[in-house]
């Protein structure tokens, strides 16, 4: 039988990693579900939080309503609306709906932006580690995911030096993350405006994926690149959710800000390609935005923050160092080096497995965020309840303490 021929544009796509160890973990916790320590997952990237009661209500209704034809491609007007008066309320950003199209969620939005501006054989500039399928809907898009090296003194991000250094005649733009999967990081302000002039001088695209930007912790980070002054930030391109701060992860929904002019592209594209984001995600959401909404978001980005406060310094004292405190997102990049050889094995994708069969925590090896010393890093997620954090060091401290 002749082989079926699968397309090179599909063939460049990694497998996803993350997900092979999620596998192991789901099996091992299966097993393990009725001993005294049962799997505490630390490896997904996931609110603990479902959505908030107003949230349900308004989805139950569009549903009993009958509210669930098609909307426009774009997304329902109230809810650009909203999104707009987010952007005034929190960020202090002038952002006009016109520029708002919403999307089945940040994966979406970032299929569009690539498609629409990407030509094939086109480089887009990442950084080393980022998260990994933003590489892919580069190359989905046949562009060429560039990742450049980056360090710990650079807050794990590009800078303005290195994005100069990379830049050549086929560079089309910047894809950054802010705060950042896998470090919890984010850009300073200051650099990523020196960033966005270089791109820009040169005709380039900055898209900033700002999806962990409402779980933001410190005051010098968590504003959004939208915000930049001299009419740069009109010119970004910026991506979000309602996955990560609006809880609400399999609801599939998010959003982009375009340019004015790229908006009428991307509609054109979304029309054809999604017709539109769910009906009844998108009443569900407009209720994010209610007073009382909103107020349980803090509290529980409140509670986010708290976490990472507890668990952080609880890593570094057990000798799996987080080389910076992370400003945002619920995830910890921790150097496994030391802690891999007190279990007798090197690299994180073994210690990874050890960490599972030992003490049965789930944890993400750094092999799917980059090519940067990916064997030295495991990533953690903080996004579990104060108590399995804790569990989660005490198990730690028995087997690497
Ligand atoms: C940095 C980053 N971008 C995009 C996504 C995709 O999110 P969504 O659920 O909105 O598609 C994720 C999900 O983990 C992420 O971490």
């Amino acid at each position: 039988m002749t082989p079926l021929r699968i397309a090179r544009r599909a063939q460049r796509i990694e497998p996803f990693y993350v997900m092979e160890v999620a596998k192991a973990a789901a099996t091992l916790a299966r097993e393990v579900a009725h001993t005294s320590r049962p799997m505490i997952f630390l490896n997904i990237g996931e609110p603990d939080f479902t959505a908030p009661p107003l949230v349900q209500q308004a989805a139950a209704r569009a549903i009993h309503d009958g509210n669930t034809q098609y909307t426009q491609a774009t997304g329902l007007q109230s809810l650009r609306e909203r999104i707009s008066g987010w952007y005034a309320s929190r960020f202090q950003a002038d952002v006009a709906p016109a520029r708002i199209i919403i999307t089945a969620g940040a994966s979406a939005a970032l299929q569009l932006a690539c498609l629409a501006l990407i030509e094939a054989g086109d480089d887009i500039l990442m950084p080393d580690p980022s998260y990994p399928c933003n590489r892919h809907f580069v190359s989905a898009a046949e562009g060429n995911a560039v990742l450049v090296p980056t360090s710990a003194a650079e807050r794990f991000q590009l800078s303005s030096a290195k994005v100069q250094a990379a830049w050549t005649e086929r560079t089309r733009g910047v894809l950054l993350a802010s705060p950042s999967n896998p470090t919890g990081t984010s850009i300073a302000p200051d650099e990523l405006r020196r960033i966005h002039a270089f791109v820009h001088s040169r005709g380039g695209i900055t898209l900033i994926d700002e999806i962990y930007l409402g779980l933001s912790y410190e005051e010098n980070f968590g504003h959004t690149a939208l915000a930049m002054a001299d009419g740069l930030g009109q010119n970004i391109i910026s991506i979000n959710s309602f996955s990560k701060y609006f809880n609400m992860t399999g609801w599939r929904l998010g959003w982009l800000v375009v340019p004015e002019e790229l908006a009428p592209v991307i509609e054109r594209i979304a029309q054809n390609l999604f017709i539109c984001p769910s009906t009844v995600a998108q009443h569900a959401a407009l209720a994010c935005f209610e007073p009382e909404s909103l107020a349980e978001y803090e509290r529980r980005r409140a509670e986010f923050k708290a976490r990472r406060d507890y668990f952080i310094p609880e890593l570094n004292r057990l000798g799996l160092k987080v080389p910076v405190m992370p400003d945002g997102a619920f995830y910890a990049y921790a150097d496994c080096t030391d802690a891999a050889k007190r279990l007798g094995v090197s690299g994180s994708w073994d210690f990874a497995f050890e960490l599972m069969q030992r003490a049965h925590l789930a944890v993400t090896p750094g092999r799917d965020f980059g090519t940067m010393a990916p064997e030295r890093y495991i990533r953690f997620s903080t996004a579990n309840s104060m108590a399995q954090l804790q569990e989660a060091v005490a198990r730690l401290e028995k087997v690497i303490g």
